[in-house]
């Protein structure tokens, strides 16, 4: 097998990466390890930015975004007593939506099995080879068992955080790994009722931080921050139920149950792997970094990755130029470290952790963050999207 370029994993980064390249005439092949149906059922983020759904229309997956996907203004941010609303229309011009990572990722795996290059579930031993030369070679087992080898000039990993493409980048550069894992995780449901609020609800409470959340009219997605040690199964709906009325509680306001239809526990961390380039082995996505959820920016850091990276790569494999895979690493990782920041300082405000001196701090910044239009922007730039020179 050859082709230009060999994508090591079909997750939003991968698919939405060939999709750009399709459209630039650069050909590929997606390699992923998982089933389709896998890949379309695992519950992610549900918050794109302007920018995500400007470019999901721009390579022709848009249609059912725009009839299904719920924009919104602004978001609320609680603490006990106040439910606050930040309009970012007013604040910076640009709005979010509302719709599923699974949604995109079947958008995308529809286009590209429509019309579009090679997509191969239930592969596996994938293993990148000669990544430092002219003409890299990826090997892996195809889902019938056979052994392939799939020539091309360029490796795109993304393979998400547990894939093999990042320690392979690590080995053979003088990099550098950051990492912090956060006192806390988040328990996550689904569940078959109308959201009980119009757009987000942030909620810093004195027994931990809850998010409503939502992936249609009459789906809630709703999380309550927990022990990292916590076991899912001594959670039952009931219970989830109570600690969310308790801690998204506003005068006025109840917050409306229907049937959980999924339930799980997430780790929270950050993590940043630089550079993000080995030879012509490039990384994109979770392979190359993870934020925690509380900004909502781990997909739409994914897709700004893929947007620099397939400009970089058609320049590379059009134009026979290396400039732009040559700033690629450095200009993602500007906005890496912006999103990495914001991420965290969301994460620092919402959650209860620490003693009474933290709890008074973060309070503070809230209100500050209410009653401070300059505040106020600053979040509500970074929450929908910088642009794309930071
Ligand atoms: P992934 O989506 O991880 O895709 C990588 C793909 O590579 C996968 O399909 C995987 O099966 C495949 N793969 C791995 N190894 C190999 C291999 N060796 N060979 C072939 N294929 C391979 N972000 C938010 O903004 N909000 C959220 O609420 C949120 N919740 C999350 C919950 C969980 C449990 C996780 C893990 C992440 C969550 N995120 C969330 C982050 C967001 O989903 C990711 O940032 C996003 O999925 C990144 O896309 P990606 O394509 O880079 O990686
Ligand atoms: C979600 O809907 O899953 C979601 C929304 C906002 C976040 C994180 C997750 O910050």
């Amino acid at each position: 097998m050859r082709s230009q370029v060999g994508i090591i994993g079909a997750g939003p980064a991968g698919l939405l990466l060939s999709r750009l390249l399709q459209l630039h005439g650069v050909d590929t092949v997606v390699l992923e390890s998982r089933s389709r149906d896998y890949v379309e059922a695992r519950v992610r983020a549900g918050i794109l930015e302007q920018h995500t759904v400007q470019t999901l229309r721009d390579v022709g997956v848009g249609e059912r975004l725009d009839r299904e996907g719920l924009p919104h203004d602004g978001i609320y941010l609680q603490h006990p007593g106040t439910r606050h609303h930040l309009n970012f229309e007013e604040l910076c011009g640009r709005k979010v939506w509302v719709y599923g990572q699974t949604e995109v990722v079947k958008d995308l795996i529809t286009a590209q099995l429509d019309d579009g290059p090679p997509l191969l579930f239930g592969v596996s031993h994938v293993t990148p080879e000669d990544v430092d030369g002219g003409a890299p070679r990826i090997r892996f087992t195809d889902a019938d068992g056979v052994a392939q080898v799939l020539e091309c000039d360029v490796v795109a990993g993304t393979d998400g955080f547990h894939g093999v493409s990042r320690p392979l980048v690590t080995a053979g550069t003088s990099g550098r790994l950051w990492e912090r894992t956060y006192p806390f995780a988040w328990l996550g449901i689904l569940a078959d009722v109308a959201p009980s609020a119009d757009e987000l609800v942030y909620a810093w409470h004195p027994e931990g931080f809850a998010l409503l959340s939502m992936r249609s009219p009459s789906v809630s997605r709703l999380y309550v921050q927990v022990d990292p040690a916590e076991k899912i199964e001594d959670w039952s709906d009931d219970r989830i139920w109570d600690a969310l009325s308790t801690r998204l509680a506003v005068d006025g306001w109840s917050l409306r149950t229907g049937p959980v239809t999924e339930k799980s526990i997430l780790p929270m961390r950050s993590f940043v792997s630089a550079p993000m380039r080995r030879g012509r082995l490039f990384l994109a996505g979770d392979a190359a970094h993870i934020v925690p959820p509380t900004g909502a920016k781990g997909l739409n850091l994914a897709v700004a990755d893929v947007t620099l990276l397939a400009q970089a790569l058609v320049r590379l494999l059009t134009e026979k130029q290396t400039d732009l895979v040559d700033t690629y690493s450095d200009k993602a990782l500007a906005r890496v470290w912006r999103c990495t920041h914001f991420s965290w300082w969301m994460t620092s405000m919402l959650h209860r952790h620490g003693d009474d001196f933290d709890a008074e701090l973060q309070l503070s910044q809230l209100r500050r963050v209410c009653s401070s239009e300059a505040a106020a922007r600053e979040l509500a730039e970074n929450y929908t999207g910088l642009a794309v020179d930071l």
